[in-house]
Protein backbone atom coordinates (compact mmCIF):
# COMPACT_ATOMS: atom_id res chain seq x y z
CA UNK A 1 0.00 0.00 0.00
CA UNK A 2 1.00 3.23 -1.12
CA UNK A 3 1.60 6.19 1.11
CA UNK A 4 -1.50 8.40 1.24
CA UNK A 5 -0.14 11.88 1.76
CA UNK A 6 -2.74 13.17 -0.10
CA UNK A 7 -5.51 11.77 1.37
CA UNK A 8 -8.65 14.04 1.73
CA UNK A 9 -7.48 16.52 -1.04
CA UNK A 10 -9.57 17.76 -4.46
CA UNK A 11 -7.39 18.33 -7.17
CA UNK A 12 -7.98 19.06 -11.15
CA UNK A 13 -4.91 18.04 -13.64
CA UNK A 14 -5.18 19.64 -16.61
CA UNK A 15 -3.25 17.99 -19.88
CA UNK A 16 -3.84 15.02 -17.77
CA UNK A 17 -4.38 13.00 -20.87
CA UNK A 18 -0.82 12.44 -21.95
CA UNK A 19 3.04 13.34 -20.76
CA UNK A 20 3.96 14.86 -17.17
CA UNK A 21 0.10 15.57 -16.46
CA UNK A 22 -1.54 11.75 -16.95
CA UNK A 23 1.83 10.58 -14.55
CA UNK A 24 1.29 13.21 -11.96
CA UNK A 25 -2.89 12.31 -11.92
CA UNK A 26 -1.99 8.76 -11.58
CA UNK A 27 0.67 9.15 -8.58
CA UNK A 28 -1.77 11.78 -6.67
CA UNK A 29 -4.78 9.42 -6.72
CA UNK A 30 -2.71 6.43 -5.93
CA UNK A 31 -1.65 8.96 -2.67
CA UNK A 32 -4.85 9.87 -2.17
CA UNK A 33 -6.24 12.52 -3.81
CA UNK A 34 -9.50 12.59 -5.59
CA UNK A 35 -8.40 13.39 -9.17
CA UNK A 36 -10.67 15.04 -11.49
CA UNK A 37 -8.91 14.97 -15.30
CA UNK A 38 -9.12 17.30 -18.27
CA UNK A 39 -7.77 16.88 -21.52
CA UNK A 40 -8.21 17.56 -25.27
CA UNK A 41 -8.41 14.31 -26.80
CA UNK A 42 -11.28 11.99 -25.25
CA UNK A 43 -9.79 9.10 -26.14
CA UNK A 44 -6.41 9.70 -24.90
CA UNK A 45 -7.84 10.95 -21.47
CA UNK A 46 -10.13 8.06 -20.85
CA UNK A 47 -7.80 5.29 -19.53
CA UNK A 48 -6.56 8.32 -17.35
CA UNK A 49 -9.61 8.93 -16.06
CA UNK A 50 -10.45 5.36 -15.53
CA UNK A 51 -7.30 5.19 -13.36
CA UNK A 52 -7.77 7.70 -11.00
CA UNK A 53 -11.37 6.88 -11.05
CA UNK A 54 -13.41 9.96 -11.93
CA UNK A 55 -14.98 10.69 -15.01
CA UNK A 56 -13.10 12.45 -18.00
CA UNK A 57 -13.62 16.19 -18.53
CA UNK A 58 -12.85 16.79 -22.46
CA UNK A 59 -12.25 20.62 -23.19
CA UNK A 60 -10.08 22.26 -26.19
CA UNK A 61 -8.00 25.19 -24.66
CA UNK A 62 -8.01 26.39 -28.20
CA UNK A 63 -11.84 26.97 -27.72
CA UNK A 64 -12.20 29.48 -24.24
CA UNK A 65 -15.69 28.54 -24.58
CA UNK A 66 -14.80 24.54 -23.71
CA UNK A 67 -12.75 25.81 -20.69
CA UNK A 68 -15.58 27.91 -19.55
CA UNK A 69 -17.71 24.59 -19.77
CA UNK A 70 -15.36 22.90 -18.18
CA UNK A 71 -14.81 25.02 -15.37
CA UNK A 72 -19.17 24.91 -14.95
CA UNK A 73 -18.57 20.98 -14.80
CA UNK A 74 -15.85 20.59 -12.35
CA UNK A 75 -17.86 23.74 -10.35
CA UNK A 76 -20.89 21.08 -10.28
CA UNK A 77 -18.55 17.97 -9.28
CA UNK A 78 -16.68 19.77 -5.93
CA UNK A 79 -17.70 22.05 -3.34
CA UNK A 80 -13.80 23.08 -2.85
CA UNK A 81 -10.68 22.39 -4.64
CA UNK A 82 -7.38 22.21 -3.38
CA UNK A 83 -5.08 22.21 -6.12
CA UNK A 84 -5.38 23.18 -9.88
CA UNK A 85 -2.60 22.15 -12.18
CA UNK A 86 -2.47 24.48 -14.93
CA UNK A 87 -0.21 21.49 -16.83
CA UNK A 88 -1.74 21.83 -20.59
CA UNK A 89 0.67 23.17 -22.95
CA UNK A 90 2.65 22.68 -26.08
CA UNK A 91 4.62 24.30 -29.09
CA UNK A 92 2.08 25.00 -32.23
CA UNK A 93 2.65 26.50 -35.18
CA UNK A 94 1.58 30.54 -34.71
CA UNK A 95 0.19 30.41 -38.53
CA UNK A 96 -2.83 28.55 -37.52
CA UNK A 97 -4.95 31.09 -35.59
CA UNK A 98 -7.41 29.27 -32.88
CA UNK A 99 -10.79 28.60 -33.27
CA UNK A 100 -11.25 32.23 -31.02
CA UNK A 101 -9.05 33.79 -33.55
CA UNK A 102 -5.89 34.03 -30.81
CA UNK A 103 -2.45 33.06 -31.56
CA UNK A 104 -2.01 29.00 -30.20
CA UNK A 105 1.16 29.82 -27.87
CA UNK A 106 -0.64 32.97 -26.30
CA UNK A 107 -4.16 30.94 -26.14
CA UNK A 108 -3.37 27.30 -24.84
CA UNK A 109 -0.40 27.78 -23.01
CA UNK A 110 -1.74 31.35 -21.11
CA UNK A 111 -5.09 32.74 -22.05
CA UNK A 112 -6.91 29.54 -21.13
CA UNK A 113 -5.53 28.56 -17.82
CA UNK A 114 -5.85 32.51 -17.00
CA UNK A 115 -9.27 31.92 -17.21
CA UNK A 116 -9.97 28.55 -15.94
CA UNK A 117 -8.12 29.99 -12.87
CA UNK A 118 -10.02 32.86 -12.58
CA UNK A 119 -13.87 30.71 -13.10
CA UNK A 120 -12.13 28.41 -10.06
CA UNK A 121 -11.18 30.71 -7.86
CA UNK A 122 -14.41 30.71 -5.82
CA UNK A 123 -13.82 26.76 -5.22
CA UNK A 124 -10.07 27.10 -4.74
CA UNK A 125 -11.17 30.03 -2.04
CA UNK A 126 -13.84 27.61 -0.23
CA UNK A 127 -10.75 25.18 0.35
CA UNK A 128 -9.63 27.94 2.77
CA UNK A 129 -5.77 27.46 1.70
CA UNK A 130 -4.85 26.44 -2.09
CA UNK A 131 -2.07 25.95 -4.08
CA UNK A 132 -1.98 26.54 -8.08
CA UNK A 133 1.05 24.84 -9.55
CA UNK A 134 1.94 26.51 -13.37
CA UNK A 135 3.55 24.25 -15.31
CA UNK A 136 6.09 27.07 -17.16
CA UNK A 137 9.36 25.58 -18.33
CA UNK A 138 13.17 26.90 -18.98
CA UNK A 139 11.79 28.02 -22.47
CA UNK A 140 10.46 31.30 -20.25
CA UNK A 141 14.13 32.58 -20.96
CA UNK A 142 13.22 33.10 -24.83
CA UNK A 143 10.03 34.74 -23.92
CA UNK A 144 9.34 38.14 -24.85
CA UNK A 145 6.07 39.85 -23.34
CA UNK A 146 5.11 42.66 -25.46
CA UNK A 147 1.83 44.33 -23.27
CA UNK A 148 0.26 46.00 -26.39
CA UNK A 149 0.84 43.21 -28.66
CA UNK A 150 0.26 40.29 -26.66
CA UNK A 151 -1.73 38.51 -29.64
CA UNK A 152 0.48 39.33 -32.13
CA UNK A 153 -1.22 41.17 -34.24
CA UNK A 154 1.37 43.98 -34.97
CA UNK A 155 4.45 41.31 -35.38
CA UNK A 156 5.12 38.12 -36.66
CA UNK A 157 4.83 35.12 -33.94
CA UNK A 158 7.77 32.57 -34.69
CA UNK A 159 6.73 29.48 -32.73
CA UNK A 160 9.34 28.63 -30.15
CA UNK A 161 9.74 32.43 -28.91
CA UNK A 162 6.10 32.62 -29.05
CA UNK A 163 5.67 28.81 -26.76
CA UNK A 164 8.63 30.78 -24.38
CA UNK A 165 6.74 33.67 -24.09
CA UNK A 166 3.62 31.88 -23.07
CA UNK A 167 5.88 30.09 -20.65
CA UNK A 168 7.27 33.44 -19.47
CA UNK A 169 3.79 34.43 -18.81
CA UNK A 170 2.93 31.06 -16.64
CA UNK A 171 5.39 32.73 -13.87
CA UNK A 172 3.97 36.40 -14.59
CA UNK A 173 0.58 34.99 -13.90
CA UNK A 174 2.04 32.90 -10.80
CA UNK A 175 3.15 36.39 -9.38
CA UNK A 176 -0.13 37.78 -10.07
CA UNK A 177 -1.79 35.04 -7.99
CA UNK A 178 0.36 35.78 -5.40
CA UNK A 179 -0.33 39.56 -4.95
CA UNK A 180 -4.10 39.60 -5.81
CA UNK A 181 -5.35 36.41 -4.03
CA UNK A 182 -3.52 36.12 -0.75
CA UNK A 183 -7.06 36.52 1.24
CA UNK A 184 -8.60 33.95 -1.03
CA UNK A 185 -5.76 31.68 0.52
CA UNK A 186 -4.86 31.00 -2.95
CA UNK A 187 -0.86 29.75 -3.11
CA UNK A 188 0.53 29.83 -6.69
CA UNK A 189 3.64 28.43 -7.66
CA UNK A 190 5.40 28.20 -11.17
CA UNK A 191 7.95 25.05 -12.08
CA UNK A 192 9.67 24.06 -14.94
CA UNK A 193 9.83 20.16 -15.24
CA UNK A 194 13.49 19.53 -17.17
CA UNK A 195 13.30 17.97 -20.70
CA UNK A 196 10.96 15.26 -20.47
CA UNK A 197 10.70 12.56 -23.06
CA UNK A 198 6.92 13.18 -23.28
CA UNK A 199 4.93 13.88 -26.65
CA UNK A 200 6.05 17.39 -26.31
CA UNK A 201 6.36 18.60 -29.33
CA UNK A 202 3.54 16.79 -31.60
CA UNK A 203 1.73 20.04 -32.70
CA UNK A 204 5.01 21.28 -34.32
CA UNK A 205 6.80 19.81 -36.77
CA UNK A 206 10.36 22.04 -35.57
CA UNK A 207 10.07 20.95 -31.92
CA UNK A 208 8.84 17.65 -33.01
CA UNK A 209 11.35 16.75 -34.97
CA UNK A 210 13.99 16.70 -31.79
CA UNK A 211 11.54 15.29 -29.91
CA UNK A 212 11.07 12.54 -32.07
CA UNK A 213 14.79 11.92 -33.27
CA UNK A 214 16.81 9.13 -32.02
CA UNK A 215 18.57 12.52 -30.03
CA UNK A 216 15.25 12.29 -27.53
CA UNK A 217 16.78 9.44 -25.98
CA UNK A 218 20.00 11.09 -24.62
CA UNK A 219 18.50 14.85 -24.17
CA UNK A 220 15.26 14.08 -21.79
CA UNK A 221 14.38 12.53 -18.73
CA UNK A 222 11.55 10.26 -18.22
CA UNK A 223 8.14 10.99 -17.95
CA UNK A 224 8.07 10.17 -14.41
CA UNK A 225 11.03 11.89 -13.32
CA UNK A 226 9.73 14.64 -15.40
CA UNK A 227 5.94 14.41 -13.43
CA UNK A 228 8.17 14.35 -9.94
CA UNK A 229 8.79 18.07 -8.94
CA UNK A 230 4.89 18.32 -9.74
CA UNK A 231 3.86 16.01 -7.50
CA UNK A 232 6.55 17.17 -4.99
CA UNK A 233 4.63 20.57 -4.75
CA UNK A 234 1.55 19.10 -4.87
CA UNK A 235 2.78 16.94 -1.63
CA UNK A 236 4.15 20.43 -0.01
CA UNK A 237 0.46 22.37 -0.40
CA UNK A 238 -0.29 25.39 0.30
CA UNK A 239 2.83 26.93 1.86
CA UNK A 240 3.21 30.20 2.17
CA UNK A 241 7.22 29.86 1.39
CA UNK A 242 6.53 28.68 -2.29
CA UNK A 243 4.11 31.41 -3.22
CA UNK A 244 4.40 33.23 -6.43
CA UNK A 245 7.84 31.51 -6.79
CA UNK A 246 9.60 29.41 -10.22
CA UNK A 247 11.12 26.39 -9.64
CA UNK A 248 13.39 24.67 -12.00
CA UNK A 249 12.43 21.18 -11.33
CA UNK A 250 12.76 20.79 -7.40
CA UNK A 251 15.42 23.67 -7.00
CA UNK A 252 13.49 27.19 -5.64
CA UNK A 253 14.49 30.65 -7.97
CA UNK A 254 15.40 29.40 -11.06
CA UNK A 255 16.73 31.28 -13.91
CA UNK A 256 14.18 33.10 -15.16
CA UNK A 257 13.44 36.04 -17.64
CA UNK A 258 13.77 39.54 -16.34
CA UNK A 259 10.48 40.23 -16.87
CA UNK A 260 9.18 37.43 -14.67
CA UNK A 261 9.69 40.31 -12.09
CA UNK A 262 8.80 43.66 -13.59
CA UNK A 263 5.50 45.07 -11.60
CA UNK A 264 4.31 46.71 -14.80
CA UNK A 265 4.23 43.23 -16.39
CA UNK A 266 3.22 42.03 -13.97
CA UNK A 267 -0.31 44.25 -13.96
CA UNK A 268 -0.50 45.00 -17.55
CA UNK A 269 -0.45 41.12 -18.53
CA UNK A 270 -3.01 40.25 -15.95
CA UNK A 271 -5.30 43.24 -16.98
CA UNK A 272 -5.35 42.56 -20.63
CA UNK A 273 -5.35 39.08 -20.20
CA UNK A 274 -8.42 39.79 -18.13
CA UNK A 275 -10.07 41.90 -21.05
CA UNK A 276 -9.18 39.32 -24.02
CA UNK A 277 -10.48 36.37 -21.66
CA UNK A 278 -13.87 37.94 -21.34
CA UNK A 279 -13.50 38.60 -17.55
CA UNK A 280 -13.70 42.82 -17.21
N1 LIG B 1 8.39 17.91 -22.28
C1 LIG B 1 9.22 18.90 -21.98
O1 LIG B 1 10.42 18.86 -22.28
C2 LIG B 1 8.70 20.12 -21.24
C3 LIG B 1 9.65 21.03 -20.73
C4 LIG B 1 9.19 22.15 -20.04
C5 LIG B 1 7.83 22.34 -19.86
N2 LIG B 1 6.95 21.44 -20.38
C6 LIG B 1 5.51 21.71 -20.16
O2 LIG B 1 4.95 20.61 -19.48
C7 LIG B 1 3.55 20.56 -19.75
C8 LIG B 1 3.16 19.13 -20.07
O3 LIG B 1 3.86 18.74 -21.23
P1 LIG B 1 4.32 17.24 -21.52
O4 LIG B 1 5.79 17.24 -21.62
O5 LIG B 1 3.66 16.28 -20.60
O6 LIG B 1 3.78 17.08 -23.01
P2 LIG B 1 2.61 16.21 -23.64
O7 LIG B 1 2.88 14.77 -23.43
O8 LIG B 1 2.53 16.72 -25.02
O9 LIG B 1 1.30 16.62 -22.82
C9 LIG B 1 0.68 17.86 -23.01
C10 LIG B 1 -0.72 17.80 -22.48
O10 LIG B 1 -1.37 19.06 -22.79
C11 LIG B 1 -2.55 18.79 -23.53
N3 LIG B 1 -2.89 19.81 -24.49
C12 LIG B 1 -2.17 20.26 -25.55
N4 LIG B 1 -2.89 21.14 -26.27
C13 LIG B 1 -4.10 21.23 -25.67
C14 LIG B 1 -5.29 21.96 -25.94
N5 LIG B 1 -5.42 22.74 -27.03
N6 LIG B 1 -6.33 21.83 -25.10
C15 LIG B 1 -6.27 21.02 -24.02
N7 LIG B 1 -5.19 20.30 -23.71
C16 LIG B 1 -4.10 20.41 -24.53
C17 LIG B 1 -2.24 17.50 -24.24
O11 LIG B 1 -3.45 16.93 -24.72
P3 LIG B 1 -3.42 15.85 -25.95
O12 LIG B 1 -3.09 14.56 -25.30
O13 LIG B 1 -4.78 15.90 -26.52
O14 LIG B 1 -2.38 16.33 -26.91
C18 LIG B 1 -1.55 16.71 -23.15
O15 LIG B 1 -2.47 16.18 -22.24
C19 LIG B 1 3.30 21.57 -20.89
O16 LIG B 1 2.74 22.73 -20.34
C20 LIG B 1 4.70 21.84 -21.42
O17 LIG B 1 4.77 23.13 -21.96
C21 LIG B 1 7.35 20.32 -21.04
Amino acid sequence: MSDQTMAGRTVLVTGASDGIGAEAAKVLAARGATVHVTGRSADKLAPVAEAVGTEPLVADFSRLDDVRRLADQVGERVETLDLLMNNAGGTFAPSKRTPDGHEPNFQVNHLAPFLLTHLLRPKLAAAGASLVVNTSSIANLMGKIVLDDLDYEHRRAIEFPAYGTGKLMNIVFTRGIAQRWPEDGVVSVAVHPGPVGSSFGRDSWLVGLLYRSPLKRFATISVTDGAAPLIALAERGPDPEINGRYFSRFKADGRENKQAGDQSVIDGLWERSAALAGLT
